[in-house]
């Protein structure tokens, strides 16, 4: 089942963030999902994990999907290190892999120290490569590329690129750049 919002309201308070909303997201494709800040795009993201309950209408075809996420904030395990912030997320995953996911990156000299003492950026890709190496068939992805100098937000886009390849993707994005990079669809919210 497609993932479908239909008739979709959500207000906090006297603010209404979504009216009647209805949206099919595309199967197996990114859908770029855009619009000026406060217009509720993360407010969309989060009615899709449960994490708010729509006012009224209905949320079709995410039961018994898996999900994973790229928060707008990292939300990391400040204390302890990117090799663990993965692999407690993907307990599968092997250290060696772990080693490996982040130094395709560039974190490959920091492997091993608190996430505490990364930068922003750096940080950024941590958050990327745990929801990208947890289980997924539904990738939501809030900014994620939010923070990065050029040279490393190329690096990153064309990374989550091929590995989000065929999956259901939302990336919510201010940058008309990278909404032509990923070239699927559009929602202007
Ligand atoms: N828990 C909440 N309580 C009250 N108001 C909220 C809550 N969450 C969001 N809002 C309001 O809903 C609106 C949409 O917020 P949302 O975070 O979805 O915007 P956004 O499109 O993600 O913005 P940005 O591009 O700045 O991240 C804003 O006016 C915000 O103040
Ligand atoms: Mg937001």
């Amino acid at each position: 089942m497609e993932l479908t919002l239909k008739n979709v309201s959500k207000a906090f308070g006297e603010k209404a963030v979504l009216h009647r909303f209805s949206h099919r997201f595309s199967e197996g494709k990114t859908t770029c999902v855009m619009g000026p800040s406060g217009c509720g795009k993360t407010t969309l993201l989060r009615l899709l994990l449960g994490l708010e309950t729509p006012d009224s209408g209905e949320i079709l075809g995410m039961e018994q999907r898996k999900k994973s996420a790229v928060f707008q904030e990292n939300r990391l395990c400040e204390a302890v290190s990117a090799v663990s912030n993965l692999r407690m997320v993907s307990p599968s995953l092997s250290r060696k892999e772990a080693e490996g996911l982040l130094s395709r990156l560039g974190l490959g000299d920091s492997l091993h120290q608190p996430v505490r003492e990364f930068s922003g950026g750096m940080k950024r890709r941590v958050a990327i490569l745990r929801a990208l190496s947890a289980e997924y068939d539904i990738l939501l992805a809030d900014e994620p590329f939010q923070g990065l100098d050029e040279a490393t937000k190329h690096m990153t886009m064309e990374y989550f690129q091929q590995q989000t390849a065929g999956k259901t993707v939302l990336l919510v994005t201010h940058g008309e750049e990278e909404a032509a990079f990923f070239g699927g669809e559009t929602l202007l919210l």
